[in-house]
C-alpha cells in the first residue's frame, strides 16, 4: 500500500480532515499529520490532548476489503505494530490495555480511534486516528490528566526522534496488514496476547448491556475479549463503545 502523507502545522482534527477527504473520494492510503491539533477526538467523545510538536497525531484512510464484523481486528492490528516499534526503539515496558491504549506504568501514552462506514456489511472505508505522546513533559500535562497520561520522553528520559517513530511505524503497521490479509487474524492474535497488559487481572467492563466485573483469560478468534466473571460467567466482549477497567 502506498502511502500519500498530507503534513500540516495545526487543523481542528486530523480524524475530522480525514473524513471530509473521503467524503471527496480520497483514496486508501493517504494519512494526515498534524503538528497541533485544536480539537483533537478520542474515544466516547471524549476530548485529546494534542498541543504542538509533542506528539504524532495522525489519521490514515484504509479501504480494507473486509466484512464488517472484522473491523475491530484492526483496531487490535494497530495497536500490536504500535506497541512493538515502541519496545522495538524504546526498549520500555509498554503493553496494551484492551481495546486499544498503549499504557507504561500504568499511564496511558497512546489511544487509537477507529471509524469507519459499511454499505451491505462490508467496510467502506475506515479512518485510523492515532495519538501517541511522544515528548510531552510533565510540566505541560494540565493538571487533571496528570495521573492518567504520560509520554515516551517522560517514561525513558530519552527525546524521541518522531520522524523516525513514525518511519518505523509505518512499516510495521504495514508488514502486519499483508500478514493480517494474508492469514487471516491468527498471528496477529497471538502477538496481541503477548503484549497486552489486562489478561488474567481482575477488571471491570463498561459495556451497553451493564459492568461485567471478572478476569480476562484471553481473545477469541474474531477478536473479543474473553471474560469470566466474579460468578464463574464466561462473556465475550468486542471493543465497541465500551471502557475498560484495570481494578
Ligand atoms: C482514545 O484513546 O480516546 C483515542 C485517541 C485518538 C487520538 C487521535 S490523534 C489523531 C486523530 N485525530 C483525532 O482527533 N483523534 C485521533
Amino acid at each position: 500500500m502506498g502511502l500519500k502523507i498530507k503534513y500540516l502545522q495545526e487543523v481542528d482534527s486530523t480524524q475530522t480532515m480525514a473524513a471530509e477527504m473521503v467524503k471527496k473520494g480520497e483514496e486508501e492510503g493517504t494519512v494526515i499529520i498534524a503538528e497541533q491539533q485544536t480539537d483533537g477526538r478520542g474515544r466516547l467523545g471524549r476530548k485529546w490532548f494534542s498541543p504542538p510538536g509533542t506528539g504524532i497525531w495522525m489519521s490514515m484512510i484504509l479501504k480494507p476489503q473486509i466484512p464488517l464484523q472484522f473491523i475491530h481486528q484492526l483496531t487490535l492490528l494497530i495497536s500490536v505494530a504500535i506497541c512493538r516499534v515502541i519496545k522495538r526503539m524504546l526498549d520500555v515496558d509498554v503493553g496494551i490495555k484492551w481495546p486499544n491504549d498503549l499504557y507504561i506504568n500504568g499511564k496511558k501514552v497512546c489511544g487509537i480511534l477507529l471509524e469507519s462506514s459499511a454499505e451491505d456489511e462490508r467496510v467502506k472505508h475506515v479512518i485510523a486516528g492515532v495519538g501517541i505522546s511522544v515528548n510531552l513533559l510533565q510540566k505541560d500535562i494540565p493538571e487533571d490528566l496528570k495521573d492518567k497520561m504520560t509520554s515516551l520522553c517522560i517514561e525513558t528520559g530519552i527525546k524521541c526522534n518522531r520522524e523516525e517513530l513514525l518511519i518505523s511505524l509505518f512499516k510495521e503497521w504495514e508488514e502486519l496488514y499483508m500478514l493480517y490479509l494474508s492469514e487471516g487474524f491468527a498471528p496477529i492474535r497471538i502477538l496481541w496476547e503477548a503484549l497486552s497488559i489486562c489478561l488474567h487481572c481482575p477488571i471491570q467492563v463498561h459495556t451497553h448491556q451493564g459492568i461485567v466485573k471478572g478476569k480476562a483469560y484471553g481473545m477469541d478468534e474474531m477478536g473479543a475479549l474473553m471474560i469470566r466473571d466474579e460468578e464463574g460467567k464466561e462473556h465475550k466482549i468486542y471493543s465497541g463503545d465500551v471502557s475498560l477497567t484495570l481494578v
